[in-house]
């Protein structure tokens, strides 16, 4: 179907009657229309094969143009979508059919109502974050057989993803039980592009990393996604080592800037860093922990390429409890957190 079509938009881009390239393009209109969206299913983040609405959309743009010019601009650009990737150093993302990824977002507000349940991704880590969290970053800040590095793994939803979108990944969990729900979450996902996905039981505050990139025969990574604990509003553990046992704000900073200085030396140069973080109450005071965090960032030379506030809900809240802290909120004078920070960071 592709190359019939790519046949029929190059003859168009000779023609020089505007009715009869219209009628033409009509028809192809509908015959794209019936076709079955299967055939041009677009898998994610790649151009192998055509979107179905992206065509529609290039088509019925070369409809609405009134100009003969302007027609075979357009239909010479669609004959350039078929037949040419145009891509970055930094991602898969082709350009030539921009229009095809309206999933990916480029607000910095985003508000995401329903997490991802697809693939082996489960909601039961209290902690995790969305699955449509690395999934944007992964599409739009590195390319397949790329490697990412997760310090904080969790239940391993970003390495999930990197199977899912053929991406190498190291993830480190400090929790042997949480590494190990990694490690099982991690089998349920097929590994379909054959990549690499390894789950360390570490610390990310002292492992030497060096020595895990050279296990893999490789050097460096092209993304890091960080998700800290947000201080100790949820205790993930007893250890001391554990950034949600930190002391005091100085003390989560200080083990936190540890992790910094041990990833920022392993990422290549012009490459992205997303670090996932909210902010707390404590003693009745904002403590802006995402800002605090962000300053630590810059402090290594990091560049801050963007600032994205992403809602939350607390699911687990119930409905009672969340009229208690409605009410608390209004007789208080304060706010219930709706938000997080993702920072984004080139390095
Ligand atoms: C906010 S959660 C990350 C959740 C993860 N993004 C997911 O989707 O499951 C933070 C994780 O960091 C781990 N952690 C805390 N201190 C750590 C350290 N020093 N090294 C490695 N992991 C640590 C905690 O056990 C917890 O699982």
């Amino acid at each position: 179907m592709q190359s019939s079509l790519l046949k029929k938009i190059n003859r168009l881009t000779s023609e020089k009657d505007l009715k009869r390239i219209k009628g033409d393009v009509n028809k192809i209109i509908s015959e794209v229309s019936s076709i079955q969206e299967e055939i041009f299913n677009s898998e994610n983040g790649s151009s192998s094969s055509v979107n179905k609405n992206f065509l529609l959309s290039e088509l019925n743009q070369i409809m609405r143009t009134q100009t003969l010019g302007r027609t075979q601009y357009y239909l010479n650009r669609l004959a350039k979508s078929l037949t040419q990737n145009k891509t970055s150093n930094l991602n898969d993302i082709n350009l030539n059919r921009w229009k095809e990824y309206n999933d990916i977002i480029t607000d910095s507000l985003w508000i995401i109502d329903k997490r991802d349940k697809s693939g082996a991704h489960k909601a039961d880590y209290w902690g995790n974050f969305i699955p449509q969290i690395p999934n944007q970053f992964l599409r739009r800040y590195t390319k397949k057989g790329d490697w990412v590095l997760d310090p904080f793994a969790g239940s391993g939803t970003t390495l999930i993803e990197c199977r899912r979108l053929g991406r190498n990944g190291i993830g480190i969990e400090l929790s042997p039980a949480v590494a190990k729900l990694a490690k099982e979450n991690l089998r349920q996902q097929k590994n379909t592009y054959k990549i690499k996905t390894k789950v360390i039981t570490g610390d990310s505050t002292s492992i030497d990393l060096r020595a895990e990139l050279k296990k893999e025969k490789v050097s460096s990574f092209q993304f890091l996604l960080v998700h800290p604990p947000y201080w100790d509003i949820i205790k993930f553990s007893k250890r001391k080592n554990d950034l949600s046992n930190a002391k005091s704000v100085d003390d989560f900073l200080k083990m936190f800037g540890n992790v910094a200085d041990k990833t920022y030396p392993l990422l290549d140069k012009g490459r992205y860093c997303a670090v996932v973080i909210g902010d707390k109450y404590s003693s009745g005071e904002w403590i802006p922990l995402g800002f605090y965090v962000m300053q630590e960032m810059l402090n290594r030379g990091y560049k801050l390429k963007s600032t994205i506030v992403k809602n939350f809900d607390s699911t687990r809240g119930k409905m009672n409890q969340k009229e208690l802290w409605r009410y608390r909120a209004l007789a208080g004078g304060f706010y219930i957190f709706k938000h997080e920070y993702i920072f984004l960071f080139q390095k």
